[in-house]
């Protein structure tokens, strides 16, 4: 089992760097939310829901996505988890100003370990569970055990959306794909006047021990197999992709 404890993320100048950061070196990151939001509006903002949409950001950090959805929907309600104390300090800053929301510091296994026991406390039925560039901590099993519990909390006709790297079908697609990864930083380093040089980052993900990416197709059958709908990847961009399904 992967050990969130032993994890750089357990550590807060790890979680820093990815705050201050993360537009300079994650692929299309502003893409990412437009298509984000863009799925929400089609899918759930547009409909006549009597009530607030309950949402669950599952790794949410700072909370960047569930900001990115409040520009479409500020009514949206949000329960926000995150295994790092820091990560959770942020994301309750930012969204001090919404009542209502829930912030949980757990880990995945944790939450996994609490739901087999029997002693899950998160008995909301959920919209719209979202998750960012987290879940490839876990191992295969783990997440396939995640895509069951996310399926489970979803209200009849809710979405999962995961924007997610994920693991090239051939060795020789893995290592175009970071080159890529390394053309499109140096590009966007230089148009965002980055002081910093993050060049090396394709390198240090694939070398990461914490990083337990999937090919895109084994994740979609996991996705099918716990009982998702509608499942497809929505976007892909070498290692970057979005991906998910309906209940
Ligand atoms: C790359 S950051 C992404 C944060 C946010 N979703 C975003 O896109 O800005 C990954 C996040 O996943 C969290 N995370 C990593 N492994 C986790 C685990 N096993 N359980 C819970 N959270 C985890 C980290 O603490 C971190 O906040």
């Amino acid at each position: 089992m992967s050990k969130f404890e032993k994890s750089e993320w357990a550590e807060d100048k790890h979680a820093k760097e990815f705050m201050e950061n993360a537009d300079i070196y994650i692929l299309e990151r502003q893409r990412l939310f437009e298509i984000l939001k863009s799925f929400y509006t089609y899918f759930l903002g547009n409909k006549a829901y009597q009530r607030p949409i309950n949402v669950l950001d599952l790794g949410c950090g700072d909370g960047a996505l569930t900001r990115e959805l409040l520009k479409e929907d500020p009514k949206i309600k949000v329960t926000l988890i995150d295994g790092s104390a820091e990560m959770i300090r942020n994301a309750r800053k930012h969204l001090e100003s919404y009542e209502g929301f829930n912030f949980i510091q757990k880990t995945f296994q944790e939450l996994l370990k609490d739901e087999s026991e029997g002693n899950d406390k998160i008995t909301d039925g959920f919209d719209f569970v979202i998750s960012s560039l987290a879940i490839h901590h876990l191992h295969t099993k783990e997440k396939e055990a995640l895509f069951r519990y996310i399926h489970e909390h979803l209200n009849s006709g809710g979405f999962f959306l995961n924007i997610e790297t994920v693991k090239a079908p051939t060795d020789e697609l893995e290592s175009w794909y970071r080159v890529l990864w390394g053309e499109w930083i140096r590009k966007n380093q230089i148009e965002m006047d980055a002081k910093e040089n993050f060049e090396y980052l394709p390198e240090q993900y694939k070398n990461n021990p914490d990083n337990h990416p999937d090919t895109i197709n084994t994740q979609l059958n996991a996705l099918k197999s716990v009982g998702f709908q509608q499942v497809d990847c929505y976007y892909k961009y070498g290692i970057f992709t979005i991906f998910g399904g309906k209940k």
